[in-house]
This record gives structure tokens, sequence and C-alpha cells, in this order.
């Protein structure tokens, strides 16, 4: 008599082929993995430890109670990352299109409860054409149980989203409530309405590709923080996404052992060109300052005109906010300002020093920007870096002009320490603008107006570009030649590691959205 095993083992084996070979086969044409060879290249060899692998819907309606295969579309269960324990969901598209049923989203729930029992980061990778069709509302509600989850998990434990393949409808909330996205090039894409309901309702004849593929998101809508060109550089990728990020909101990130040698960095000096109108890559400060091949960019084709990603100064992994001189002259923009409000907000929950590096002419003027919010998303940044409670240390390399000012991690909206480069320009504007308007009787009644305009710019220059005035009032700690600055940071950022500040007693803020 048989003792159950050879039933178990036939389950797990059709669990194992999610919906059959064939279908794994076509996902090979395609350059896909499966779900569970994603799940296995993610975690450590052997840590996977499966939940609810057995689990099938409960669905009769359109003949579905002959169409049952153990798991339900979404392998789910725990293991780890370098040793560091993490819960995943990966949906397995050749079971009803990795559709969501009730079931299905029960087993995503679960695993999100036990993520957030034991404070440990949740993996989804997401790959399915939405709600299960045949299931209806209970589906949508299936949906909603996991959306709740994401807003609580939110700051509580880090939650990253690979997106694998389609994800459409509804479907699309979850990873955007998830800190952060991963999309894979060519077979993924994100929308809330494909494309034939975008023709019927606009007449717009538009891809799925172009629509919402990995490049559309990456660029254009933001809503893709990173992207690879196939499945297994994902991975890849989102592996060192986690190595620079703590378990919880409870814990901190891991540093690496690094010994302090020779921490002065001559080609730091000449990184900032003698023309002050001369754009630099901020990219090559960044390398200047961190440990070598350390840093790692988010958002990197979004909103250019500034830089965030993560980073290690001496084995000490914290978070990059950077004006970008050379895409629009560095100025915030509403995009750049949404994108950096967010990361340094995640940087914030997840206890990730920040520094930011400042050379900024001012907020972008035109039309276009007042009527799409520059003054509500401006304000986005200036709340996050304000309420920001980690580390913050900040170095002006060059321009910090007017509100940009105030909003780049100023002293004055609590950054720690303030350094600047003696090629720093602090004023209300440039020499120009500021020249022309409060010598404008004075330029006009000249004899050479030009020559007359030129001698106030001058004028101006040596009274506020530079960073002696802040300095003197101790708005700017200390001036410090580039080639200093990452022994400088090293030490600041030791200095701090221990700060701990108390935000005033409120339910939450209201950050302007
Ligand atoms: C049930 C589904 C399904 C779904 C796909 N399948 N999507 N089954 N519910 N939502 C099944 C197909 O019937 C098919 O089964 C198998 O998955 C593979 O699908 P194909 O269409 O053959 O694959 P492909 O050509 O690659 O196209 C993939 C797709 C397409 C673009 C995702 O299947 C599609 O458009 N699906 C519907 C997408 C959608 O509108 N979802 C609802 C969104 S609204 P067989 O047995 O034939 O192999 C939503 C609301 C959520 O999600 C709201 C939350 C608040």
């Amino acid at each position: 008599m048989s003792d159950g095993r050879d039933i178990l083992k036939d389950k797990l084996a059709q669990s194992a082929l999610g919906g059959g070979q064939k279908r794994i086969d076509a996902q090979h044409a395609k350059k896909k993995l499966t779900a569970r060879e994603r799940v296995h290249l993610l975690l450590d060899e052997g840590s996977f430890e499966e939940i609810g692998a057995l689990v099938t819907h409960r669905t009769t309606d359109f003949g579905m109670a002959d169409q049952k295969f153990p798991g339900d579309g979404v392998i789910t269960g725990y293991g780890t990352i370098e040793g560091r324990l993490v819960y995943v969901f990966a949906q397995d598209f050749t079971v009803f299109g990795g559709s969501l049923s009730e079931t299905h989203a029960e087993k995503i729930c679960k695993v999100m409860d036990l993520a957030m029992k034991t404070k440990a980061p949740i993996i989804g990778l997401n790959d399915s054409g939405g709600a299960r069709i045949q299931e209806g509302v209970r589906s949508l509600g299936g949906y909603a149980d996991i959306f709740h989850r994401n807003v609580m998990a939110s700051g509580v434990i880090p939650q990253l989203s690979l997106v694998m393949g389609p994800c459409a409808g509804g479907a699309v909330y979850s990873p955007a409530i998830t800190d952060f996205t991963l999309m894979v090039e060519t077979t993924s894409y994100m929308f809330v309405t494909g494309p034939n309901v975008v023709k019927t309702v606009t007449n717009e004849e538009v891809s799925s590709e172009e629509l919402g593929g990995a490049s559309t998101h990456s660029t254009k809508s933001g809503v893709s923080h990173l992207t690879a060109p196939n499945d297994i550089l994902a991975i890849k990728k989102i592996k060192k996404l986690f190595s620079y990020i703590p378990q919880s909101c409870d814990d901190f990130p891991i540093d690496i052992d690094y010994a302090i040698a020779d921490e002065y960095r001559p080609e730091l000096k000449s990184i900032v060109p003698q023309n002050a109108n001369q754009p630099y890559d901020i990219k090559d400060v960044i390398t200047g300052i961190c440990d070598s091949e350390s840093f790692f960019e988010i958002h990197e084709q979004y909103a250019e005109n500034i830089v965030v990603g993560f980073a290690r100064i001496a084995g000490q992994s914290i978070g990059i906010v950077a004006n970008q001189p050379m895409s629009l002259a560095g100025c915030l923009d509403v995009n750049s300002s949404k994108k950096a409000a967010r990361f340094t907000r995640f940087c914030d929950c997840f206890n990730i020093p920040l520094l930011v590096l400042v050379d900024v002419p001012g907020f972008l003027p035109g039309t276009d920007q007042e009527w799409n919010g520059i003054i509500v998303n401006g304000a986005k940044l200036l709340y996050a870096l304000s309420e920001a409670t980690v580390p913050k240390v900040t170095v002006i390399t060059r321009k910090a002009y007017g509100g940009a000012y105030d909003v780049m991690n100023s002293k004055h909206i609590g950054a720690d320490m303030n350094f600047a480069w003696p090629t720093a320009e602090i004023a209300v504007m440039g020499a120009k603008g500021a020249s022309e308007i409060i010598f404008k009787k004075e330029i006009k009644a000249a004899d050479n107006p030009e020559q007359k305009l030129q001698e106030k710019e001058n004028e101006y220059k040596a009274l506020f570009a530079n960073p002696y005035v802040a300095a003197e009032r101790g708005f700017v700690d200390e001036v410090i030649y580039p080639e200093e600055t990452r022994r400088k940071l090293i030490r600041a950022f030791r200095m701090l590691k221990d700060k701990e500040i108390e935000l005033p007693q409120k339910k939450h803020g209201n950050i302007p959205l």
C-alpha cells in the first residue's frame, strides 16, 4: 500500500513544471527564464524554501474545475541572498498567463505577512496578465489585499519589484508602491490600459513597447528605476542593489571592512572648469569621492539633470543626490525634484546616510515648468531633505543659487556638515542677472552700458561669487580643497554614525504630493 509519497511526488513535479513543459520551451524561445529558474538564480544556492506549492484555485466556472495546476501560477517562499533572509514571489506566466486569482493573491499575502513579522525584505518577480478574468471580483479583491500590504510595509521593510513580462491594469500599482522597480528590456511592459483600449478611447496607435516598455518607463515616466537587457542581468542588478540596503527600518546597511589609507584624490582638483558656464560631469566627482566601483546609479536615464544612487565611502553604504551640470546646466525641474525626493525618502526610511553634491543655478524657468507644478514638486525635495533624520552631508562644488541653495541640503534645513570647494558661488542669482536688476538705472545712464554691466558683474562676483560669505556666517562649515574631499567625508560620516534626532510627534506629515 502507498504511504502517499507517490502522490506528493507527482503533485510537486506538476508544480515545478507550471502549466506544462511545452510553454516553458516557448518562454525560452523569448529568452525568458521560468519563474522557478528566476527564484533559484536570485537566491543563494540551496536556500529556497517554498511555501504553498500545492495550492490550487477554487474556481469552477468556465470549465476551470478541470484546469488546476499546483501552485496556481505563483511560486512563493523564502531564502537568502548573501546569507541575508529575503521573501520572494515569482509569477509563472505558464499558468493562466500568470494571472492573479484569489488563491494566487493569498499566497503572495502570506509571504508579505511573514516578511513583516520577521522584518525582512520582499522581492516580487512580476510576470502576469493581470486579474484572473474567470474570477471577477475575487481577483480584484486579491489585488487590493496585496496593495494594502504594500502600503503597510512601506518604510518598514524594503520592497523590490522586478517586472519580467506583462504587468497590466491594476497590477501595476503593487510595483508602483514598492521602493524600486526594475524592468527587463523588450520582454516586459507596464500600463494601466493597453494599446487596444488606448486606440478605442483616444484613437492613438501605439505599440506595447512604446506605451509601457522598459525604455519608456526608464526615460519618460520614471516608473522604472532600473533596466536590464535580460532576466539574468536583471537578477544580478537587483542583488547588487540589495547589497546597499538593510533588512528593515530597525536595521542598518552592512558596512564593508575598510582600513583608512591615503584618501587624498588629486584627480578631483581639475574637474570643475575655470569658466563657470562650462559643464562638467558630476559623476567624475562621485567616482573620485567614493570607493572604487561602488557607485550604483538609480534612474540613470530619467531626469538626468540630477544624479541619484548608492555608493560606499570607506565601506559605509550611502545615498547620493547630485546636480548634474551636463544636463540643463544642473537646474532643478519637476522630474528631477520628484526623482531626488523619492530617493531621499527611501534612504531616510532605511537608515542610509545622504551625501548631497551641489552645483545648481536654480529652478528651471518657463511655462512648461510652472504649469506642471514646479512649485509643489520643488517643495517635495525641500520637504524630503528637510525631514530626513539620517546623517546629511553637503558639498557645494560650484553654483548654489537662489531657492535651490536652500533646497539642496543647506545647513538651514538640517544638514549636519556643509563643505564648499573654493570654486563655490553662493548667491541669490548669477552675476549677470543680478547686476541687470540692481544696477539697471546706472547701466542705462552709462555712456557704454555694456562696459558698465561688465564692471558691475565683476563687482558682484567679487562680493558674492565665492563660498566665504556663507563660511563667515557658519552656513558652510568648512571650505575645503577638492582633493581633500574624500578624506573629509569619510571622517564626517564616521563622526555622524550615531546621530539620533526625533521629529515632532505627529500622525504623519503632509508632503506636497
Ligand atoms: C486569465 C489569462 C489572463 C488573465 C492571460 N491569460 N491573461 N487568463 N486571466 N488575465 C491566459 C490566456 O488565456 C492564455 O491561456 C495564457 O494566459 C497565455 O496568454 P496569451 O494571450 O496566449 O499570451 P500572450 O500572447 O503572450 O499575451 C499576453 C497578454 C494577454 C498580453 C498578457 O494574455 C492579455 O492581454 N491578457 C489579458 C490582460 C488583461 O487585460 N488583464 C486584465 C487587466 S485588468 P491559454 O490557456 O490559451 O494558454 C486588471 C485589473 C486589476 O488586471 C485591478 C486591480 C485593482
